[in-house]
């Protein structure tokens, strides 16, 4: 099965390039199954409904989220009635929304979706490790999904890189979020799992993180108040990673990094098409 995880989409300089790009990537790269994070997609900050819905008609399976999820405070209505619209599993009992969910593909295959928030440099929240172990002692590989995707959205490498350990040999791949910025450490980890600590944004890199750099700057510079952030304009450059996973074992048989348009070098991950 073939996995397209596109990373934090930031305003709409991201927004429109992952709706023109999804199309075509899912066509070009044989893409089963289109995961993307859509916590910024509204002006930087959270997610609306009318978003997501063009996020789907563009061709995602799921949209995942994070630390963001409830910016935009619509969603909180919405988030029950919407399975393929995920927010992190390690909110606390009773949080509208769910962290995990398992899809069906039209050829009937299943992919199991969860998401954690870490908790170095973040809110103090449940622990993403037990949260993600409880999933997996439950849904096992080549049983209950062909596959299983997770997505951790944190700060710290070291945490990401630990959940990878963690869960290796369990899950099909572990994908950092968070950050905005795509790491060069894309492996399959020796159990079987395919690993990257960040998949990075979907937006104007000529920014801090996505956002206008000259607000991002001074409010690091200067202790005057500043203008509100806004998202950089920019034309954006799309990141994501290509999964692709054995259907008989779960496990990753590869992963590549996408990179695609504004000022990153580009990965077009070819010998994958
Ligand atoms: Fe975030």
């Amino acid at each position: 099965m073939r996995i397209l995880y596109i990373g934090d989409i930031v305003g709409r300089a991201g927004r429109d390039l992952v709706c023109r790009q999804i199309p075509h990537l899912r066509q070009d790269l044989g893409v089963d199954f289109v995961i993307v994070n859509g916590e910024n997609a509204a002006h930087g900050f959270g997610i609306t409904e009318k978003i997501c819905q063009a996020l789907f008609a563009a061709g995602a399976d799921v949209i995942v989220t994070g630390n963001h999820v409830w910016d935009q405070r619509e969603i909180i209505d919405f988030i029950d009635s919407e399975p393929r619209l995920l927010r992190p599993l390690n909110y606390p009992a009773g949080t509208p929304g769910r962290g995990v969910d398992v899809y069906e593909l039209p050829d009937r295959r299943r992919v199991a979706v969860a998401q954690v928030q870490g908790r170095l440099f973040m809110h103090a929240i449940e622990d993403p490790f037990r949260a993600l172990g409880a999933v997996v002692d439950e849904c096992r590989l080549g049983a209950q999904a062909h596959a299983i995707f997770v997505d951790f959205h944190a700060e710290a490498t070291s945490e990401k890189m630990a959940l990878g350990h963690f869960l290796d040999g369990r899950v099909s791949a572990v994908v950092g979020s968070h950050t905005h910025v795509p790491t060069a450490d894309a492996q399959i980890l020796p159990g079987g799992t395919g690993y990257l600590t960040d998949v990075g944004m979907c937006g104007d890199y000529d920014s801090v993180i996505g956002m206008e750099k000259r607000t991002a700057t001074a409010r690091l510079t200067q202790v005057l108040p500043t203008d509100r952030l806004e998202p950089a304009h920019g034309e954006a450059t799309l990141c994501a990673v290509l999964v692709e996973t054995d259907d008989a074992s779960g496990l990753a048989v590869g992963i590549e990094p996408l990179r695609l348009g504004g000022r990153l070098s580009q990965t077009p991950a070819r010998h994958l098409a």
